[in-house]
């Protein structure tokens, strides 16, 4: 008889996705709401990443990206935002599956609670679903999707080539997504596998 003691449970591949709660005060959450609803009825586009209202979270993004290189392990010279907008979607509203090309990663942030309603990701290892028996409680190793919920002041941060998409909203739904990307030298030269990005 094995003794469970004997196995060593080994997380191979796994990915990472950070849930980061009470992100803002919720005067400079706030000031992020007003914004997409003012920028909403002007129909503008313009860029996020100037506003002054947006700074107090892109200060926060920055230090979360942070602890991710951490406990990734990833050297790396800099990693800038590169981009970053707001989606209010009406009941109904949706987005397709899609990952976030040309970035390394890529995160979500909630100004206002959609209730139940949030982000899907999915298993990136389609060999992985060719056989699935039913799962008797769902877990992160017997489950092709997992939904993370859009809670009020929260933030998701994932790898920018994890897929996802949002399921029809039951309510209107705000979000202000951004992506991340390398510059500087990436890789060593040493390993052949060495590029730098401006
Ligand atoms: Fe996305």
């Amino acid at each position: 008889m094995v003794d469970a003691k004997q196995i060593t449970k080994n997380h191979l591949f796994p990915t990472m996705v950070y849930c980061v709660a009470n992100v803002l005060p919720t005067e400079e959450r706030e000031n992020i709401l007003r914004d997409i609803t003012q920028r909403q009825e002007q129909q503008g586009n313009l860029p996020l990443l100037d506003a002054d209202v947006y700074q107090p979270l892109i200060y926060q993004i920055a230090d979360i990206a942070k602890c991710w290189m951490q406990d990734h392990q990833w050297e790396y010279d800099k990693l800038i935002l590169t981009d970053m907008w707001f989606t209010k979607l009406k009941p109904g509203g949706y987005h397709r599956p899609h990952s976030h090309a040309n970035n390394f990663i890529s995160g979500v942030y909630y100004p206002e609670s959609c209730d139940s309603d949030g982000i899907v990701f999915e298993d990136p290892r389609s060999q992985a679903n060719v056989i699935l028996p039913f799962a008797l409680s769902q877990n992160a190793f017997n489950s092709q999707s997992w939904m993370f919920p859009a809670n009020e002041n929260s933030l998701l941060m994932f790898p920018s080539w994890l897929k996802h998409h949002v399921p029809p909203a039951r309510k209107n739904r705000s979000s202000v997504a951004f992506n991340l990307m390398l510059t500087g030298v990436v890789g060593r030269e040493i390993d052949f596998q060495f590029s730098e990005f401006s």
